[in-house]
């Protein structure tokens, strides 16, 4: 009888055992997984860290911030817009008029009309689109003033630009000779209204991103 009980007793064990050693692995298996997926958040980048790519932009009349935005919503880019600390007037873009603001700044080409606030952490990005309407050819003198604001080195920068109906041509010269130590891509230019497939077959043809 003693035998039986002992024999009883050991079984009763022996089970209690593997169901607590049960219990503690699946407890185990869970607190791993919960170690796992809270260092592969801490280890994920933040958005911000994430985002290597900048479309900065400067619109007088929105076209061609319209087409930054398709630009910036096809890469999952960061966008920002270049904000004059004055903001144009219709009498201030009047080209027809020699004494307007704009006619003035493009006369000067040491005009550097200044800018509203500024790009954080311009060190995380890898790749800056810049984006200008065509004025007289060139781009906006704001477009130096931002381009001259920050060190490009290392980067690459890709002008785009929307136009009446100029071409890129060499809208883009004096930013380029500002932008030392950057690779300076060729520029393309859009129509106001441009269709977000047609922008981002030319940003996908970059080989960038
Ligand atoms: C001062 C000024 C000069 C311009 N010069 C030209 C030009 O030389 N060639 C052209 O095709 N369009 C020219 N335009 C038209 C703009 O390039 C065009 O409307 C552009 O899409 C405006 O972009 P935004 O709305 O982003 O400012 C000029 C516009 C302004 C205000």
């Amino acid at each position: 009888m003693k035998k039986l009980c002992a024999v009883l007793l050991a079984l009763v064990m022996v089970l209690t055992l593997a169901a607590c050693g049960e219990e503690n692995g699946s407890l185990q298996s869970a607190g791993d997984q919960s170690v796992a997926s809270s260092e592969a958040e801490e280890s994920l980048p933040s958005s911000d860290a994430a985002a290597k790519i900048l479309v900065a932009y400067f619109s007088a009349t929105n076209h061609t911030k319209g087409v930054a935005e398709k630009l910036a919503a096809g890469l999952g880019a960061d966008l920002y817009e270049i904000t004059p600390t004055e903001p144009y007037t219709s009498e201030d873009l009047d080209y027809g008029n020699s004494d307007s603001r704009s006619s003035k700044e493009m006369n000067d080409p040491s005009a550097r009309p200044a800018i509203s606030g500024s790009v954080k952490n311009m060190e995380q990005y890898d790749v800056v689109f810049v984006g200008y309407p065509i004025w007289w050819g060139e781009a906006p003198r704001i477009m130096s003033t931002f381009i001259e604001s920050y060190d490009f080195s290392g980067k690459t920068l890709v002008p785009f630009c929307t136009s009446g109906s100029s071409g890129f041509g060499s809208s883009d010269k004096a930013l380029r000779a500002a932008a030392s130590g950057a690779t300076w891509l060729d520029g393309h230019r859009f129509a106001a209204g441009a269709l977000a497939d047609d922008i981002m077959e030319w940003a996908n043809g970059l080989g960038i991103g």
